[in-house]
């Protein structure tokens, strides 16, 4: 596992992932045999991140833990596009995965390692959904799971999860940028804990998946941009090295643009993108009705700085108000119910028509499922008329 910061190879798995040289964070780097189309892309496998158990870093004697997370749905845009001009117009559904969020394509993997080294104690910080993909993955492998939330800020529906599937739940008073630095300060003291943010880069192994999943739903084709919600900017540094194993192997010969969406008051990825800082301030205060993305210090932002200057793409910001509105437009007009978060993406969609080709294709992911949270949305069945038994319902639809 080389550091991202001063290349140096860790020979051992050190408890919080950190290169014992420097502190930066570390990377699995595919070694031995490259895959190639058609060991990567087999046709036969069912459609899911183990189909592209090539891409993986295991042997071949692996038994997955796993939910048949992945093979999520590339639905094209029905109206949202069209009504921008933009003709090629993608939403990468992950909510449809089995816990509902994108989590857990990086959770089967890094669920399955931890299980391999014999770790018995799984803990991660989040500020939701990896809680809720860690305590289902975690049951499923027979392992227990302990998850650290910030109180008052997790959608009610990701803590019925994690508690259904019976991980232990700490609150912590504070925000997610505190309750992860409890957690590597806990994994560094404690070696029975096995450290499950995406600071663990088998998660980002997994993640990758989506960007050989959309190439093979595209027809073999790379889209010219990919555009996603960042938070602890885990994901959109996984995206990005998925689509640079695809071109390094030459199984594809081109790359997307990397578009990293933020809320306007957590955005210290935006922000330093936006000044040309080549480090991330931290916001000691971040806020947003985006819950899963209301992080003030992105523990991977070295890696989603490098993926979104390297691929050309940007970082931007949209307000509170727009990602409700995107996230009522994308129920209305498309038919798709996300959480705030995941409907960042569509929210930026005019800042990215103002720099895209119009033939452009564009796929927004939207990370998690609106149904667990839905604190956000404003339902008061008390306006729905009742009617009486018997009424005559002709009547009333009049
Ligand atoms: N979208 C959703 C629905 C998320 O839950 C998250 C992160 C993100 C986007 C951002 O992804 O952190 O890789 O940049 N949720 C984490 C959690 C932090 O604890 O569930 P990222």
């Amino acid at each position: 596992m080389p550091c991202i910061g001063c290349g140096r190879e860790a020979k051992t798995e050190p408890p919080d992932f950190r290169c014992p040289s420097c502190g930066d964070l570390l990377e699995l780097v595919a070694t031995g045999r490259k895959p190639d189309r058609r060991s990567l892309l087999r046709q036969k496998a069912a459609f899911g991140v183990w189909r592209y158990a090539k891409g993986l870093p295991f042997g071949r004697d692996v038994e997955p833990i796993s939910l048949q997370e992945g093979g999520t749905p590339l639905v094209k845009s029905a109206s949202i596009g069209k009504e921008l001009g933009l003709h090629e117009l993608y939403i990468k559904n992950e909510g449809q995965n089995p816990t509902g969020s994108f989590k857990d394509r990086g959770m089967t993997v890094a669920v399955t390692r931890a299980s391999q080294r014999g770790a018995k104690t799984l803990i991660c910080a989040s500020t939701g959904n990896t809680s809720a993909s860690l305590a289902a993955y975690s049951a499923r492998g027979g392992l227990k799971a302990v998850v650290i939330v910030p109180s008052g800020k997790v959608a009610a529906g990701k803590l019925v999860q994690a508690t259904v599937h019976g991980a232990r739940i700490l609150r912590m008073k504070g925000n997610f940028d505190e309750a992860l630095e409890l957690v590597m300060g806990a994994v560094r003291k404690n070696p029975a804990l096995y450290l499950m943010n995406s600071i663990n880069p088998y998660r980002i192994e997994g993640q990758k998946t989506l960007a050989y999943e959309v190439f093979e739903q595209l027809g073999g084709r790379v889209p010219d941009y990919v555009v996603l919600p960042v938070g602890n900017a885990g994901n959109i540094s996984a995206i990005w090295k998925g689509f640079l194993e695809l071109k390094s192997w030459r199984i594809s010969d081109s790359l997307p643009r990397m578009v990293g969406v933020q809320a306007a008051q957590a955005a210290p990825i935006a922000e330093a993108y936006e000044k040309g800082r080549d480090y991330v301030k931290p916001w000691g205060d971040a806020k947003t009705v985006a819950s899963a993305i209301r992080i003030g210090k992105p523990v991977s932002w070295k890696k989603a700085l490098r993926a979104i200057r390297d691929s050309g793409g940007f970082s931007t910001t949209v307000t509170d108000r727009e990602i409700l509105e995107a996230r009522g437009q994308l129920a209305l007009k498309e038919g798709l119910f996300v959480e705030a978060a995941s409907a960042t993406p569509i929210a930026a969609l005019k800042r990215i028509r103002r720099v895209a080709k119009p033939r452009s294709t564009i796929v927004c992911v939207t990370t998690g499922n609106g149904l667990k949270d839905q604190e956000s949305v404003k339902v008061d069945l008390g306006e729905a008329p009742e009617l009486a038994g018997g009424q005559d319902l002709l009547r009333a639809l009049a």
